[in-house]
């Protein structure tokens, strides 16, 4: 892990009005804003189902949508507000365009984001590049907010049991590529389901070892179609994250927005198989004690083995 601060973001705009994820061209801004829309709608009310779904992603701040699968904002809005309080630690080690911290620092959470692309760690530095009206919200303090060049298989600059809440989005093995014209070899998006799925594993264990005892760790995940049959790439995450000893707390149905191009294929062909719309947010919370993983034997590996 490398730390990269303002300065260094300041340094590469110098030279770089956008960078290119995976296929697509995303512009930084490179202006410092302060900003009054720190919030979804007034009426908005925060999700109460295991059903979640955002029609319209949500624009506040300084979010623009514009990075290939990012999450909507109310995604993480959701898991800071029900699972932390202000100044917690919130970790995104698979941040890309960095929703994620946004919203941390929006609703004053400390914050630590990493990504293994350093152009997807710029234009998280770019989002992050505000600051909140103080005439407007009068009682706002800046949280600490880093970020970092690195890897989510190895965490080394992140202490044991420090963490309050994770919530990541990792990709969907090699669905969509983050790196398809800079190979990036330790990318997750562009290896083999095999070598994903053993990555995905080294993800948990570092996952498991910096959250604190009895917190959360929260990731959304889509499944897979090949050859018209479906690959259950959820299930098997659901199973990593079971096996490295966590407890499953939630699965939440997150229905999926935005697909235009399968949507149009869906129209021009006639399949025989039903186009897939939703995506799983797994809400794991790392056991305190062996006692409380006992307890809790039936939402964890070990009714397994009863
Ligand atoms: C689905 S995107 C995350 C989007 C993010 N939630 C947002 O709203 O912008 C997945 C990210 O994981 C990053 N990634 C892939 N492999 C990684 C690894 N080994 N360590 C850290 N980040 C990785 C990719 O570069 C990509 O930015």
């Amino acid at each position: 892990m490398r730390e990269i601060k303002q300065e260094d973001y300041l340094e590469f705009i110098k030279n770089h009005s956008e960078v290119v994820i995976g296929n697509s061209a995303v512009k930084l801004e490179g202006n410092f804003v302060i900003i009054s829309n720190c919030s979804p709608s007034e009426n908005y009310i925060p999700e109460r189902t295991s059903v979640w779904s955002f029609p319209d992603r949500g624009k506040w701040a300084t979010h623009r949508g514009n990075y290939r699968g990012n999450w909507s904002p109310y995604i993480p809005r959701n898991l800071i507000l029900k699972y932390t309080e202000k100044n917690d630690w919130v970790l995104d080690q698979m941040m890309g365009s960095g929703t994620t911290l946004v919203e941390a620092k929006l609703l004053q959470r400390n914050a630590i984001g990493i990504d293994i692309n350093l152009e997807a760690v710029m234009v998280s530095r770019d989002r992050l590049n505000f600051s909140c009206d103080s005439s407007v919200h009068n009682d706002y303090r800046e949280p600490i907010i880093k970020t970092y060049w690195g890897d989510a298989r190895n965490l080394d600059k992140i202490d044991n049991n420090s963490i309050d809440l994770i919530a990541t989005h990792p990709p969907y093995a090699n669905i969509i590529s983050y790196s398809r014209k800079k190979k990036i070899e330790s990318d997750l998006s562009s290896m083999p389901l095999k070598k994903y799925i053993s990555g995905m594993k080294e993800v948990a264990r570092e996952s498991y070892r910096v959250l604190k005892p009895g917190k959360i760790c929260s990731i959304l995940i889509g499944d897979a179609r090949k050859h018209k049959h479906y690959i259950p790439i959820s299930n098997m995450i659901m199973e990593i994250f079971l096996n490295s000893g966590f407890i499953l707390k939630e699965d939440i149905i997150k229905i999926q927005w935005n697909m235009k191009a399968t949507r149009e294929n869906w129209r021009a062909k006639q399949y025989d198989f039903f186009l897939i719309a939703h995506e799983h947010i797994f809400v794991f919370r790392k056991p305190e004690n062996e006692k409380d993983l006992k307890k809790h034997r039936f939402s964890t590996k070990l009714w397994k083995d009863d």
